[in-house]
């Protein structure tokens, strides 16, 4: 194995302790105990349970939580109520709106109602415009991408000028991944579906993100030697000798990547507990602005 792990586990602790030791000082202070607010629409599992990790960050972190649930035929007006009756509370600091939302609501309306101060996922189209452009700085940015920038730079991976090539395009990681790079001087190339030859790209790459959600599929040989490898997939599979039946691979086959990156994230224990992570310090900012 030529790579250095990357241990999200552990950076994302650090970053926890961090922020829990700032909510205990500002408590201690009389400030605003941090309150973030999660709204899921629906009963999809996989959804349930990230807001239910999200609300027990919060709890381990000395932070409020609030969960609002709505039924999976909520209107939109129901959700649009919800949201702006957040908005207007002043006990809660960050509202976050649960992805996906059921395909009869109006995703971009209800994201854009969010109030920017609040906005603790940065997908509100504000927070999205200022990540794209120059000189000007969003109130948050959205936590998968901020955690992998986090795990490049706390590991000593030098993004300026550095070839990174993202793969995927998607609101929540691809895209705001590519934008906080192009911030940071990278030269940035954005593999998706339609691309002609992805191995030949990815050869090029100092930095790969890979957020496609195709099990495996970045392969060791479209690595360049010594480069940064972060694997933002969760992909189950099937796999008998575990107690679940399955466990969990990334984008990118690791044993054979392994072999040839500089740096390499893990599968679990990379990205995926840098996310909440991230949201956990987000939170914490939306407090503050609520100081002003
Ligand atoms: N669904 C998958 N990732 C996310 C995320 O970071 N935020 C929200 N709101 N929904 C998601």
């Amino acid at each position: 194995m030529t790579a250095q792990l990357i241990d999200g586990k552990l950076i994302g602790q650090q970053v926890r302790d961090e922020v829990a030791a700032a909510v205990a000082k500002r408590i201690a202070e009389g400030k605003r105990k941090p309150t973030l607010a999660t709204v899921l629409i629906g009963d999809r599992p996989d959804s349930a349970a990230y807001v239910a990790s999200k609300g027990k960050a919060c709890q381990e972190l000395g932070m409020g939580s609030v969960s609002e649930h709505l039924p999976s035929d909520a209107t939109q007006e129901q959700v649009e109520t919800l949201v702006k009756k957040l908005n207007a509370d002043p006990n809660i600091s960050g509202i976050l709106v649960q992805l996906p939302m059921p395909s009869h609501i109006d995703e971009e309306k209800v994201l854009s109602l969010i109030n920017i101060e609040k906005d603790v996922d940065g997908f509100s189209p504000l927070n999205i415009g200022r990540l794209a452009q120059k000189g000007r700085e969003p109130l948050f940015v959205p936590c998968t991408p901020f955690g992998s920038i986090y795990l490049l730079e706390k590991s000593g991976v030098k993004i300026e000028g550095a070839n990174a090539v993202v793969l995927g395009r998607s609101n929540i990681v691809g895209m705001p991944a590519a934008l906080l790079l192009i911030g940071k001087n990278a030269t940035v190339t954005v593999v998706h579906s339609k691309t002609k030859d992805i191995p030949n790209t990815l050869r090029q790459a100092d930095i790969v993100i890979a957020a496609i959600g195709k099990t495996e599929f970045v392969r060791g040989d479209w690595i360049k030697p010594g480069a940064a490898v972060i694997d933002v997939g969760i992909n189950a599979v099937p796999d008998s000798t575990k107690k679940s039946g399955q466990r969990l691979v990334g984008d990118v086959n690791f044993n054979e990547a392994k072999e040839v990156a500089g740096f390499i994230t893990p599968v679990p224990g990379g990205v995926g507990p840098m996310t909440i992570a991230m949201l956990m310090k987000n939170t914490l900012r939306a407090a503050e602005f609520q100081d002003l």
